[in-house]
């Protein structure tokens, strides 16, 4: 009987796979058996240091370069990725860039970069898997819960990215319907990540205004999308699922 409960023979890619988030993520899915070729940008260190640690478990990763920014780029990593990996079942984006800034005072050129990797490489990505996925293939893309409240000064950008990826995963899961294929948006709250460090100058209030009084360990995001990635979660499709400890509650 096929188990519903884990990902062996399951062929992934991870979009910003190299650290943080992303990292979390390539690491469940290997460890329940997924095959997972994932891009950085510009930490080859730490790309590396990831594929032989799954490798040294057994598991088995790859990574490729492509910024999310450089459509080109991106659509050749995925076509290199299936390539790799015989197929593709899933596609996870998590590649994204946060920066602060009042929208009063945010340059054009900060606006167009967070734009190009936030929002046009998640629709390039999603529309370079979407040729291969088969029916029954997920898009997961990593949002966030601040494209539903601001919370507090300088997100306005950065949260209207997320806003416009809530949206369009939920035209993705109308439009790839047809070929059975499932889009789900995972919206974290703040996660210890060099996104988010401990030692910021914000970190006291980050966690003092979340309900649990504390930020997410990265894997416990990876929980969620492991979760989510597995055969057994059959009927999420269209949704964005916020998963921060309350704080936007
Ligand atoms: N941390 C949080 O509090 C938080 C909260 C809500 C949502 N999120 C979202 O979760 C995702 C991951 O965040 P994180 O905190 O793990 O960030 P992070 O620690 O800064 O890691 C970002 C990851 O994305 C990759 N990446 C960045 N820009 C890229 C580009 N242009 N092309 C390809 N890959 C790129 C990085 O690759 P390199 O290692 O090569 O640089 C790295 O693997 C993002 O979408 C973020 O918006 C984070």
């Amino acid at each position: 009987m096929l188990d519903n409960s884990s990902l062996a023979g399951n062929k992934a890619m991870v979009i910003g796979g190299s650290r943080g988030i992303g990292a979390a993520i390539v690491k469940r899915l290997t460890s329940e058996g997924a095959t997972v070729a994932f891009t950085y940008v510009s930490h080859i260190d730490r790309a590396k240091t990831l594929v032989a640690g799954i490798e040294s478990e057994g598991g088995r990763a790859i990574a490729l370069h492509a910024d999310s920014a450089d459509a080109s780029a991106l659509e050749r990593a995925i076509a290199d990725g299936v390539k790799a990996l015989g197929g593709l079942d899933l596609l996870v984006n998590n590649a994204g860039i946060l920066i602060m800034g009042k929208a009063h005072e945010f340059s054009l050129e900060d606006f167009d970069k967070m734009l190009a990797i936030n929002v046009r490489g998640v629709f390039v990505a999603a529309k370079a898997a979407a040729r291969h996925l088969p029916r029954g293939g997920k898009i997961l893309i990593i949002g966030s819960n601040t494209s539903e409240r601001a919370m507090a000064p300088g997100s306005s950008i950065y949260g209207m990215t997320k806003a416009a990826v809530a949206r369009l995963v939920r035209g993705l899961a109308w439009d790839l319907a047809a070929n059975g294929i499932s889009v789900i948006n995972i919206q974290p709250g703040p996660t210890a990540t060099d996104m988010n460090p401990s030692d910021s100058p914000h970190a006291d209030w980050v966690r003092n205004a979340n309900p649990q009084k504390r930020v997410a360990d990265p894997d416990e995001i990876a929980r969620f999308v492991t979760y989510l990635a597995r055969p057994e979660s059959t009927y999420i499709n269209g949704a964005s699922l916020t998963i921060d400890g309350g704080f936007s509650a």
